[in-house]
């Protein structure tokens, strides 16, 4: 299989599997779409003038740049007239978006991040999109903040890009993962990978260490375990690796193993921990689960987390599964 197009793959999963239906694969092409226009303008950089900040701020208080506000734009776009959707939600919007009435609507919602590890834009390193597609409930107003709020374990597909040396495409529809990789000169993407596995053991970890002095007890535990190498408890030397991109640290995950953790911190008692649990934790959890590994938020199943809230923040600790269970038992012990 290795080697066909993303188009030819989905029509398989749809037509040869029966895996998916046609309007989930739509909404795959579309999402796709959407992702080559942002890599193209990813890639041009300072060329077109896409760098630097947009002057705004989004529903978190964050500082947008021009490249977030662009991305999600293209995402909207892309997504509002296919007639696959029902309505849409955002990191850089405050509520969900509606589908214009004059177009069809469909069944599914869409949730992304459109510019993951926006802090990287201006130096030049990977960033990446991030998305989650539920069904909306029967009954529910699907513009209401309520419709989107399911665990997810609901999810029907997930994935993410990253716009690194090539633009890399990772999916799940709930059988596997499979990664493919943008040719740029026939500007379509080409399965590379399929049905990704992560090793259960690892030797490499993945942690902004320069909030160790907020973390709780069980992750500083785990942590100098780590840092303690052959000579600790772990007897063995571990590897540390921070890209600042979250797409980009689970890439890597994804292709050697790995743990990655922003863990709850005391830093701000109003966010327990960094990232998103709709559109970035719950997506980068389905998708290592299915690729064998665990994703927690070191007290329960991310996939398990019952949301309160659309842009609700939740700790995460992901990757190669021996690693996750260990630092979750220090949670829990
Ligand atoms: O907002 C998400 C994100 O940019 C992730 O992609 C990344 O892992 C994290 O935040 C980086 O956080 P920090 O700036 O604290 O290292």
């Amino acid at each position: 299989m290795r080697g066909i197009s993303l188009s030819r793959f989905l029509i398989d999963e749809q037509w040869q599997k029966h895996a998916i239906p046609s309007d989930l694969r739509l909404l795959v092409e579309v999402v796709a779409r959407a992702v080559k226009a942002i890599s193209i303008n990813v890639g041009k950089g300072a060329l077109a003038g896409v760098l630097g900040d947009a002057g705004t701020g989004n529903v978190q208080g964050e500082a947008q740049k021009k490249l977030d506000v662009i991305a999600n734009e293209i995402l909207l776009e892309a997504n509002e007239w296919g007639g696959h959707l029902a309505a849409m939600a955002s990191e850089e919007m405050e509520h969900p978006h509606a589908i214009p009435h004059r177009f069809p609507k469909g069944e599914y919602l869409l949730l992304f991040d459109p510019l993951d590890g926006s802090s990287n834009i201006d130096v030049n390193v990977s960033v990446g999109t991030i998305f989650s597609v539920l069904q909306c409930p029967e009954g529910v107003d699907p513009e209401s903040e309520q419709a989107f709020l399911q665990p997810g374990t609901r999810q029907v597909c997930a994935g993410f890009a990253v716009y690194g040396p090539s633009t890399v495409l990772v999916l799940t529809m709930g059988h596997g993962v499979h990664a493919f990789t943008l040719d740029r000169e026939i500007g379509s993407f080409t399965l590379t990978r399929e049905d990704i596995r992560i090793p259960e053991d690892t030797k490499e970890f993945s942690i902004n260490a320069s909030n160790q002095r907020f973390w709780e007890p069980p992750m500083k535990r785990y942590v100098d375990e780590l840092l303690a190498g052959k000579d600790g408890p772990r007897g063995k030397d571990f590897n540390m690796r921070w890209v600042a991109s979250m797409v980009a640290d689970v890439y890597r995950i994804l292709t050697r193993g790995g743990i990655f953790m922003y863990p709850r911190d005391t830093r701000d008692p109003s966010k327990p921990g960094r990232l998103r649990l709709m559109y970035e934790a719950n997506p980068m959890a389905m998708i290592i689960e299915q690729a064998g590994g665990a994703a927690t938020t070191g007290r329960e199943r991310i996939l398990d987390v019952v949301p309160t809230s659309l842009h609700q923040r939740t700790a995460v600790l992901l990757g190669s599964k021996n690693e996750v269970e260990l630092a979750t038992r220090y949670h829990h012990g």
